[in-house]
């Protein structure tokens, strides 16, 4: 199997005060390049932690983060910060959106960050697919939740990461733009082929993926394993 993003035998114990908490307790979980996987499992399982980790935000206590063969426990903060901001995109629950920018500018400014000039081809190929077209030059109080949550995901995915990673991606939305918004995940992952990995409460929106990975207690219970 070809993987784009592999962990093997992950730990994460937070340390709080004298107490350790662990949160990931020998995760082996492994994506192939172009797969659509949901994250389940119960409150505090460890499922956003197993994101930040993977995604470089958090570093793992012990074992292995593969992401495209990168191995991140091998790497010091610069060299991690560097691979994620060119492997990585990262969506979650609430939009991070910068609010004196409109939508132009929260995406051009992401691509703007990762050191590419302005690619007019790709901003207008994510920004089409993402029904934003209409929508470039209001600023996120001027939009939707569903709007900006699509604008989050357009700057997450305008640098062509190998992964994108979505934390509860329809946590804040109703049930019509979370629809929306599902699909068009579904659409950048058949159509261009992004690999996402997204957590989710919600086994309606978890129905979008490929495959399921449900978590219980620091480890992966089922899924672990491509089809
Ligand atoms: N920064 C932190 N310091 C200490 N403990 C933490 C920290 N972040 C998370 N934890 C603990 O680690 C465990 C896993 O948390 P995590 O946020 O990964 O769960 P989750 O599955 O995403 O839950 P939810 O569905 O509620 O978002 C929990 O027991 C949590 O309290
Ligand atoms: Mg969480």
């Amino acid at each position: 199997m070809d993987a784009i993003l592999k962990t093997e035998e992950l730990w994460k114990i937070y340390r709080q005060g004298r107490v350790d908490v662990p949160a990931l307790c020998g995760v082996n979980f492994a994506v192939p390049a172009g797969e659509f996987v949901a994250v389940m499992g119960p409150s505090g399982c460890g499922k956003s932690t197993l994101l930040h980790v993977i995604g470089g935000l958090a570093r793992a206590t012990r074992g292995h983060v593969l992401v495209d063969g990168n191995d991140l426990a091998e790497m010091g903060d610069a060299e991690r910060t560097k691979l994620r901001r060119h492997k990585v995109g990262f969506v979650f629950q609430r939009f991070n959106l910068l609010p004196a920018l409109d939508t132009r500018g929260n995406i051009a400014l992401a691509q703007h960050i990762h050191g590419n000039g302005f690619d007019p081809h790709r901003f207008s190929v994510v920004a089409n697919m993402l029904g934003l077209s209409e929508r470039l030059r209001h600023r996120p109080a001027e939009l939707s939740g569903g709007e900006q949550q699509r604008v989050a995901i357009a700057r997450a995915i305008i640098n062509e990461p190998k992964i994108l990673l979505a934390d509860e991606p329809t946590g804040s939305l109703d049930s019509k733009n979370s629809e929306l918004v599902l699909a068009m995940l579904k659409q950048l992952n058949k159509e261009l082929g992004q690999t996402i990995v997204m957590i989710t409460h919600n086994p309606e929106a978890a129905a979008y993926a490929d495959r399921v990975v449900h978590m219980r207690d620091g480890v992966i219970v089922d899924g672990a394993q491509a089809a």
